[in-house]
């Protein structure tokens, strides 16, 4: 049986003809950057968020490097965030000189542990970055709290968890900045790199939107040193498309998350924990299992792709070997990325197919 890790292939049929039609009207009227499809993806990611303010960007990174930057982040600052989480979280804090200082995850969520957030605040602390990994949101009222008595900015990495929710209200709307990713393996998938950036500050929204066109407020009149991190109109032009269906994509994710963790709950594999207070948009399906190399291998044999996110957390990396940490400083985010391993997840994945993947699950 052929099953995909994630089926763009089968979501492209599905939305061809919008999809094609609009990505050519952008050929047509060869407004390439910026322009009125960056302008209506923007406005329908506000009113889909309920953030005053969505920016376009060039990816989930730059999403995350510009709010720092607007934040005036730099050498000598600090940034709490968790060490089980892609590198880009981290990244680009290194990269503006900053420092990050990792805090351990919740043994259930995977998330950061907010009751471990204060212990690692300094007077060098400016912003806490939480991750809403796999596509649920971390404690974000929790960790707000935290930020107000200690007058600390929340920047939401949530390049996995756009369209989930937390406490009714909508992921990248849920603390001062949210940044998204639409890396094409998404929830909401462009066809190119891609992100956005959240927030209802206005003056915020600003700078931000001057950082990402090279610091300019008028044409050649540059105000602040930025970068390039547009979003171009191909892939505005794509997102739009697929976003009047995301809510439909998102409601087959959580069917089909929802009912692996119902064929996989007699195994002895942990699947996911999803918290009453929110949704999960399932940017992957990960579970804990004791053996994953020898599962990974029986699944590779039987044809079934799976992917380890992550399988080294980021205090354990080369590239921040500087921060001084080692093995044993966060023993849940090592302990769970020893085990984790994710299952093919998109909302085309068929009935019979997962049947075919739990049922090899249970054999291990
Ligand atoms: C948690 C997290 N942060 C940041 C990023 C970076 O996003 P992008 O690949 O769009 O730069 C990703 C995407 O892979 C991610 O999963």
């Amino acid at each position: 049986m052929k099953i995909n890790f994630i089926d763009l292939k089968a979501q492209y049929q599905e939305y061809k003809t919008e999809i094609d039609k609009e990505v050519l009207d952008v050929f047509t009227n060869a407004q390439f950057i910026g322009g009125e499809k960056l302008n209506n993806l923007e406005a329908n990611l506000a009113t889909y968020t309920g953030a005053k303010h969505a920016i376009g960007c060039s990816s989930g990174t730059d999403a995350l490097l510009l709010s720092l930057m607007a934040l005036d982040i730099g050498a000598g600052d600090e940034v709490i965030t968790t060490p089980f989480t892609f590198i880009a979280t981290a990244e680009v804090i290194a990269f503006l000189g900053a420092k990050s200082v990792f805090v351990d995850i919740d043994e259930k969520t995977y998330n950061i542990d907010p009751s471990k957030i204060e212990a690692a605040i300094t007077d060098k602390t400016k912003v806490i970055m939480p991750v809403s990994l796999y596509g649920q949101c971390a404690d974000m009222d929790a960790i707000n709290d935290i930020a107000i008595k200690h007058k600390l900015t929340v920047i939401e990495d949530a390049c996995q968890s756009f369209g989930a929710e937390y406490k009714g209200k909508k992921s990248c709307n849920l603390s001062t900045i949210g940044c998204t990713s639409f890396f094409p393996s998404k929830p909401l998938g462009a066809y190119g790199d891609g992100g956005a950036i959240f927030t209802s500050d206005k003056a915020l929204a600003e700078k931000i939107r001057m950082l990402l066109n090279h610091g300019q407020n008028e044409r050649y009149k540059h105000k602040l040193i930025g970068i390039n991190g547009r979003l171009d109109a191909i892939q505005a032009a794509v997102l739009n498309v697929k976003l009047k269906y995301f809510d439909k994509e998102v409601q087959a994710r959580q069917e089909i998350g929802g009912r692996y963790s119902e064929l996989l709950s007699q195994s002895t594999h942990t699947t996911p924990f999803v918290h009453k207070n929110g949704t999960s948009v399932y940017a992957q399906y990960s579970l804990r299992v004791k053996d994953r190399a020898s599962v990974v291998e029986k699944l590779s044999a039987l044809e079934i792709p799976t992917a380890v996110h992550y399988p080294m957390p980021l205090h354990l990396q080369e590239a921040f070997s500087d921060l001084g940490y080692k093995k044993g400083d966060f023993p849940l985010s090592e302990a769970v990325s020893e085990e984790i391993m994710s299952l093919p997840m998109s909302p085309y994945l068929t009935k019979e197919q997962q049947d075919f993947i739990t049922n090899a699950l249970k054999e291990n």
